[in-house]
């Protein structure tokens, strides 16, 4: 089947609508069981009742696997974990606003597509040109694909210069990071004028999204750096179970829960007191590779294991405590060390200091200069404000904490992830109005 020609797709121009709005859409998955025609869409909406029917609701129905495109705020940021992900930093070849504006144009009308589940256009069109889309996609679910662009500062302001005379419009938080105690970056994983953080349940998904719109973007942006990320490594809703990292120990115990709106308003979405009006319902995205050094890890005891993180192994309880949700006893000469890392990590000044963290798990093969291998961390925090945030944070964890003696930070970026697309609008708009 080939679904660009069957499903209207096929000639889009980018920010056109491919049907008309109330028309049956055309998913990946339903164009496999049944084919373009209402027989097809019979065929789909019987298969997801019998599936339904003899356990729950079927995961892979179109209704349940899918993530809203449109809202207030970007989908990805509060949206419950997916399994995997892609994340994508570009460097904008341009220096013109309106090329920025086109392409976030052109994105915008790939993602609305890709996360419903649809090809960003033919996929087997004419014979003489390369097809729109990649074809890798084809006969998967949308797999609760989220597509989150962020804007990095360099968009703003390069070398002391108004680049693209955008400064005036720059998300009042929004700067480069700054060198962090600790760093070890590599010049070839950090930064960036813009990111993609593609999010799936399917790893195929997430990365035929950004390979997508890479490609859509040819010509105006080149990829910098990119990292695939598994195991979402960090509890972010309430009734999930907490999962682990590479590291064998619980990770998000004490995170921001995405399901508790006043949480998310006080510490990740950027409310009515910024200035920059257009920000107005976007977040900061601080995006770090963080490497453990896995081998020596694993050969140190138990005990010094849960020492460095403060909670244990197993059972993910605070030491001293039972449980994994009982309180952590700060106290000075309480259970938990000094240079912990839950101590540390907790937030001291008031709680304004307070992250949400979605990181995953990453392997990179091994190191070729010393045959260890290249495994960590891929830590993606959100928050209102960097500065009183992740930096803060950071500053303490990378002067005392423990567990820098089997971590190194090896890639960094920020950037302002955009408010929400409102229907018919693209991302960003605002900046440009
Ligand atoms: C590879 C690096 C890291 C590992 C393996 C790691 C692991 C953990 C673990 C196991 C916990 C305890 C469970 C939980 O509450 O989530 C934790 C808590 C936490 N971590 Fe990390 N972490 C890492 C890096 C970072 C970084 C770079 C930051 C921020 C700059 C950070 C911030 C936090 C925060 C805020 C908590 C919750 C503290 C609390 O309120 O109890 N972590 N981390």
């Amino acid at each position: 089947v080939t679904v660009g020609d069957d499903d209207g797709t096929a000639g889009r121009t980018p920010g056109q609508r491919a049907q008309p709005p109330g028309t049956p859409r055309l998913t990946r998955r339903r164009v496999l069981l049944g084919g373009g025609g209402a027989l097809g869409l019979a065929v789909a909406a019987g298969a997801g009742y019998a599936a339904g029917d003899a356990g729950g609701p079927d995961p892979t129905a179109p209704e349940n696997d899918t993530v809203p495109f449109e809202g207030v705020h970007q989908a990805g940021v509060a949206t419950p974990a997916q399994a995997r992900l892609v994340f994508g930093a570009f460097d904008l070849v341009s220096d013109k606003a309106a090329d920025l504006q086109e392409l976030l144009h052109t994105w915008t009308a790939d993602a609305r597509l890709m996360t419903a589940g649809r090809p960003t256009g033919a996929v087997a069109g004419e014979a003489e040109v390369p097809p729109r889309d990649t074809g890798e996609a084809e006969g998967l679910p949308a797999a609760r694909l989220t597509v989150t662009v962020g804007v990095g500062p360099e968009l703003f302001e390069k070398g002391g210069e108004d680049r693209m005379g955008l400064r005036a419009r720059r998300p009042s938080r929004l700067a480069p990071l700054g060198p962090l105690p600790g760093d070890q970056l590599d010049p070839a994983r950090t930064g960036g004028d813009l990111c993609i953080q593609a999010c799936a349940d399917d790893p195929q998904v997430a990365f035929h999204a950004v390979r997508n719109l890479l490609r859509a973007g040819r010509g105006l942006v080149e990829m910098r750096w990119m990292q695939l990320g598994f195991g979402s490594n960090t509890k972010t809703t309430s009734d999930q179970v907490t999962p682990r990292n590479l590291m064998g120990f619980k990770d998000g115990t004490r995170n921001l829960n995405v399901d508790d709106a006043g949480q998310m308003n006080r510490f990740v979405w950027v409310g009515a007191d910024e200035p920059q009006v257009w920000f107005r319902g976007g977040t900061y995205v601080v995006a770090r590779r963080i490497r453990m050094l896995i081998e020596s890890w694993d050969r140190t005891p138990l005990g010094e294991q849960e020492r460095v993180i403060g909670r244990g192994k197993v059972s993910g309880a605070p030491l001293g405590g039972h449980a994994e949700f009982d309180t952590p006893n700060f106290k000075a000469r309480g259970p938990i060390d000094v240079d912990a890392h839950i101590r540390l990590a907790a937030p001291q000044v008031g709680d304004g200091e307070a992250i949400l963290r979605r990181g995953y798990a990453y392997t990179d093969g091994i190191d070729p200069r010393t045959g260890l291998l290249d495994a960590g961390l891929f830590f993606v925090a959100f928050q209102r404000d960097p500065a009183r945030q992740f930096i803060a944070l950071q500053r303490r964890l990378g002067v005392n904490d423990a567990l820098n003696e089997y971590i190194q930070h090896t890639g960094s970026g920020v950037f302002a992830a955009l408010p929400g697309v409102r229907r018919g609008g693209y991302l960003g708009e605002g900046l440009f109005a």
